[in-house]
This record gives structure tokens, C-alpha cells and sequence, in this order.
């Protein structure tokens, strides 16, 4: 088994502590600021997951469900939804957590749409993957009717 295979994952999770340099003028997290993070972790999950360097082409459903406090714990749950000649969608969840007493919140699902491109920024092929689970049908199912939308 190479390197690469080893890590070869769908899923990449990423734990954030939400620090006071990140708030807005209303004392809660800067939207820009979770931006920033939901960018980096669909790049690490594409990137991980395809072995190349990736370019993010669009973002899908950004909604700010609920504010995100200073001193809560961020999760980012992100995983490859749909693979196709050289695009990949990552949908990413976002949980947040009070460490003092362990109150859990979902605040936003996001989708990113990255494309797998070489040296010279031009898109290359990835390898086929082909869902098998019918939550992973289910996944795909969604994702390409999110990417017709992208298209319209
Ligand atoms: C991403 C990029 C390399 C794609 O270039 P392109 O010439 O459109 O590439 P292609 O036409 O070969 O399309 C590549 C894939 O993107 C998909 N795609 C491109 N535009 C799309 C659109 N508007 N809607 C849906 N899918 C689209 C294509 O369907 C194709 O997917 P597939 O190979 O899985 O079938 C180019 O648009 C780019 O460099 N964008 C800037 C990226 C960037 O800088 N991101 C950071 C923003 S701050």
C-alpha cells in the first residue's frame, strides 16, 4: 500500500477552540472567520481524499442557522459527496460545542464544489468512485442535483 492509499479518506473532521480574535461587533464569530475555516477544511478533505491540489469553483447553501460564541468548540464534519470527471462536492456540517457543559448545536451544513487541477491550474481526471451504500447513493443523488443548479 503506497502512502497515498493509506490516507486515502471520504472524511476529514476538524476541531476548532473559537478564540475572542475571531468576533464580529456583535462579541459572536465572524462569519468571514468560519468562512475561512469551512474553505480550508474542503480543500484539506479534497485534497486528501484526490492525492492533488484543488481549486474551489463554488459554494452552496451557506446559511448562518445560529450565532457561534467565543469559547465553544467548532466541528467541521466534512466528507466527499460526489466525484465526477474532475470535480468533487464536499459537504461539510458544522457542530458546535460548550466544553463547560457539553451543549451541542448544529449550526450550518455547507456544500463545497473543488476541482482537481494539476501545476498548471488546468482540471484533471480523478479516479471513478462509485457509491455503494444507500446513504452514499443517496449523497451522490443529492449532490447532482445540487451541481445542475450550479450550472443554471
Ligand atoms: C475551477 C477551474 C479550474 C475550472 O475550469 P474550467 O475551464 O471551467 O474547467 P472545465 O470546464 O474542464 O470543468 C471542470 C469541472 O468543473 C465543472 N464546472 C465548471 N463550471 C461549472 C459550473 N458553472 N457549474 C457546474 N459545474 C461546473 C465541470 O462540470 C467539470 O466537472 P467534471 O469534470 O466533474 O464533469 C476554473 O474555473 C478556475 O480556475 N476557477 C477559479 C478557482 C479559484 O481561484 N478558486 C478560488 C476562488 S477565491
Amino acid at each position: 500500500m503506497t502512502q497515498h492509499q493509506s490516507l486515502k479518506s471520504r472524511d476529514l473532521t476538524m476541531t476548532v477552540l473559537m478564540t475572542p480574535d475571531m468576533v464580529n461587533f456583535s462579541g459572536n464569530v465572524h462569519g468571514g472567520a468560519m468562512l475561512k475555516l469551512l474553505d480550508q477544511v474542503a480543500y484539506a478533505c479534497a485534497v486528501r481524499y484526490s492525492g492533488r491540489y484543488a481549486v474551489t469553483l463554488a459554494v452552496e447553501k451557506v446559511v448562518f442557522k445560529q450565532p457561534v460564541h467565543v469559547g465553544e468548540l467548532a466541528t467541521f464534519m466534512a466528507r466527499i459527496n460526489y466525484v465526477g470527471k474532475t470535480s468533487m462536492e464536499v459537504g461539510i456540517k458544522v457542530v458546535t460545542e460548550n466544553p463547560r457543559n457539553g451543549e451541542c448545536r448544529h449550526v450550518m451544513t455547507c456544500f463545497f464544489y473543488m476541482i482537481s487541477v494539476d501545476e498548471n491550474r488546468k482540471p484533471v481526471e480523478l479516479e471513478a468512485f462509485t457509491p455503494e451504500t444507500d446513504e452514499d447513493k443517496e449523497r451522490w443523488a443529492d449532490a447532482l442535483k445540487r451541481k445542475e443548479t450550479l450550472s443554471a
